[in-house]
């Protein structure tokens, strides 16, 4: 067992995967790496320079330019921190669609991968155990159902004080279930090896321990063989 070991959970918008990727990875002392939040900043990037969302060859020779960073918590464009800017509804929106375009996602591959350091990686994203890391040790494909997802940032959103509506933010989940699955290149989907943890009627510790003990089961396999 020389390989760094990588734990995979991937699922779709809502579904608690970075609370619940950010736990794991500090009950185990592991690196996290929130993959979506690249795709995100890919999209205000594009806004700042002015490429169009629309254009997959310019928003992948950008995106080979960008110097993207995270530091202690904090999201960092060429220096500049945009941590609270790409968490806007707007911004999601964008990641969504500049995610579907192979040419952006192919060139964030090796910044993804390398985050695989000593002594191991906790990945969050769409394509984490599909094409990112597909010899990941553990592969989660964790998921809730659309109400509960909604219902969860709908909360989310009321108890910060802003305004939600919670017809208009299922609607948009679902929208975005629709596109971030049925595109051609590296869509949402579980593979065989992956394993199903659905949320709806799980508390976010449950969650945790049913990843932390697959983890556990991994490494007990891995050292009787
Ligand atoms: O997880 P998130 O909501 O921050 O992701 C934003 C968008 O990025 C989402 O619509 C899908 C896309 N994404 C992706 O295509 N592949 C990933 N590994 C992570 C996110």
């Amino acid at each position: 067992m020389n390989k760094i070991p990588v734990i995979a959970i991937d699922g779709p918008s809502a579904s608690g995967k970075g609370t619940i990727t950010q736990l794991v990875a500090e009950a185990l002392g592991f690196n996290y790496l929130d993959s979506g939040a690249l795709y995100r900043v890919v999209a205000l990037a594009a806004r700042q320079k002015g490429v169009s969302w629309a254009d997959a060859d310019a928003l992948a020779n950008m995106t080979e330019m960008l110097d993207i960073r995270f530091e202690r918590g904090a999201v960092l464009l060429d220096g500049h921190e945009i941590t609270d800017e790409i968490r806007t509804e707007e911004i999601g929106k964008g990641a969504s669609e500049v995610s579907a375009y192979p040419q952006v996602r192919s060139a964030l591959t090796v910044l993804q991968q390398e985050f695989a350091q000593a002594p191991g990686l906790v990945a969050d994203g769409r394509d984490m155990g599909s094409v990112i890391f597909p010899d990941a040790a553990v592969k989660i494909f964790l998921t809730a159902s659309a109400e509960t997802r909604a219902e969860r940032r709908y909360k989310q959103l009321t108890q910060k004080g802003l305004s939600a509506d919670y017809q208009a933010i299922l609607q948009d989940l679902k929208l975005r279930d629709k596109r971030d699955t049925e595109r051609t290149t590296a869509p949402l989907i579980k593979t065989a090896d992956a394993l199903l943890l659905d949320t709806t009627q799980r508390t976010i510790e449950e969650a945790v321990e049913f990843v932390l003990d697959a983890y556990k089961k991994y490494i007990n396999f891995s050292l009787s063989h």
